[in-house]
Parts: C-alpha cells; structure tokens; sequence
C-alpha cells in the first residue's frame, strides 16, 4: 500500500447547500477533509458544516478571520462550536492575532495561517501593499515565522513556497490550494501546481476546487488526484 503522503480536501465553492450536500455524497471519504468557504458559509450558515460533520465527514472552514484579536477569538470560538477541525486565519493579522486563534481553537482544531493568496502575482502583491519590488517568497517566509512562533498548525501558501516553507519552519504543515491537473485549466489562480508535484514538494494537505468539482464527472478527477499522490483508501 502506498504511504499516505498528503491529505486532499475538496473546496465546496458552491451557493447553497443542496449542491454542496449532492457533492459530498457524490464524494464520500474520497477526500479527508471537505472546504466550506465564504460563499457557501454566507449562503447557507452554521448549519451547512453540521450537516457534513453529520454525514461523517471532518470540515475545515476557509473564513479566513482577520480582525482584531479579541473579534477572531470569538469567531473561532463560534466555528469550533459548528464543528469544524479546521480554519484559516490571515497571517498578516499579526502575532497576537495568531496567537488568540490558537487559544481559542483548542486542541480539537486546527488553525492555518494565509500567508500569500495563490491568485496574487509579485507585482499584484506589491499594489496591493504599496511596495515595489516585493518577493513573494520572502513575504511568505515572513508570514510563515509569525504562524510558527505563535503555534499555528499550518500556512496556506502555493506549491512553489511549500518546500522552503517546511525547510524553514518543518513542524508547520503547508496546505496548499491552486492544484491543477497538467492538462487543465488554471482560471483565475496564478500559482497552480499538479497535486503530485505540491505533494513532491512537501504539501502536506492539498485543497482542490474546480479540478475536481468542475469536472463533468467529479468522482473520477478526484480518483485521479489519489492517484498522482498516491493515496490510498
Ligand atoms: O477552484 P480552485 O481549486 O482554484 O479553488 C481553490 C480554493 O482554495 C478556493 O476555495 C479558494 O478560496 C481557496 N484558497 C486559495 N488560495 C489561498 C487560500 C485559499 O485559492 N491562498
């Protein structure tokens, strides 16, 4: 049997939770972990993770909380109670930040921190900052430090940060969207990677959207995507 390298999860980047209910039963235990975002989090609400968790499946929630320490703590505190063994924070919130949504998440959940957004270009980084000549790389090494010292479980950064990240910090897990098959289109990510080359370069959760749910049979691409990690069962 192969070794367990990376855990995929599937991001239910869909408007209501019948359509996000149909895939996850479509899906079933194919993934480890299914991604409720904000725009099914704003459509559907609280209820939608129970209903996961209730088909037996572990969620993470990508709300990505950015505010002030006191705000995010209640937020997690409020996303622990739903059920999810999984959340985002933006980094770039800052070290007390971090550092409440550790608390306040507890044990039971784990908190990953955004470092640099996968559809962010150097140069789009930079206006968006007001800075020239930014790096993508020294941001998310930057941002990856705050995440480490202050007990975060993981960042989010592309498959093109993975491997400096885990060099680096190597007990924080990168997890790392923007997966795209070799022969599949990248919309509107600008750093995409294979799941087989984020898992080669020290992925340790994989989070896939369009490849898998935007295919005409999304059962079949996320067979593929255990099969370039080597997933088994
Ligand atoms: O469809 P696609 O595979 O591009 O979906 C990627 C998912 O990962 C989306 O839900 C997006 O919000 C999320 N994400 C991302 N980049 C990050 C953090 C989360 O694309 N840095």
């Amino acid at each position: 049997m192969a070794e367990l390298k990376a855990t995929p999860i599937v991001a239910l980047d869909v408007p209501d939770a019948t359509s996000a209910l149909a895939l996850v039963r479509r899906l079933g235990g194919e993934c480890g972990f299914y991604k409720v975002g904000s725009e099914l989090f704003t459509a559907a609400g609280p209820s939608v993770v129970r209903a996961i968790r209730e088909l037996g499946h572990e969620v993470f929630l990508d709300l990505k909380f950015h505010d002030i320490p006191n705000t995010v703590a209640g937020a997690i505190k409020s996303a622990v109670s739903t059920g999810a063994s999984m959340l985002t924070i933006h980094a770039s919130g800052g070290a007390e930040m971090i550092r409440a949504a550790v608390d306040a998440a507890g044990p039971e959940c784990r908190v990953m921190g955004v470092t640099v957004l996968t559809s962010f270009t150097a140069e789009g980084l930079g206006a968006a900052w007001g800075r020239v000549g930014v790096s993508v790389d020294d941001e998310v090494t930057r941002l990856a430090g705050l995440c480490s010292a202050a007990g975060a479980h993981g960042i989010v950064c592309s498959g093109h940060e993975a491997s400096m990240v885990r060099q680096r910090y190597p007990a924080l897990s990168p997890l790392v969207p923007g997966i795209r098959f070799a022969d599949g289109a990248a919309h509107d990510q600008a750093r995409v990677m294979t799941p087989g080359a984020a898992v080669a370069a020290g992925a340790r959760y994989l989070v896939i959207g369009r490849a898998v749910t935007g295919d005409s049979d999304p059962a079949a691409a996320m067979a593929r995507v255990n099969q370039e990690i080597g997933r088994v069962g």
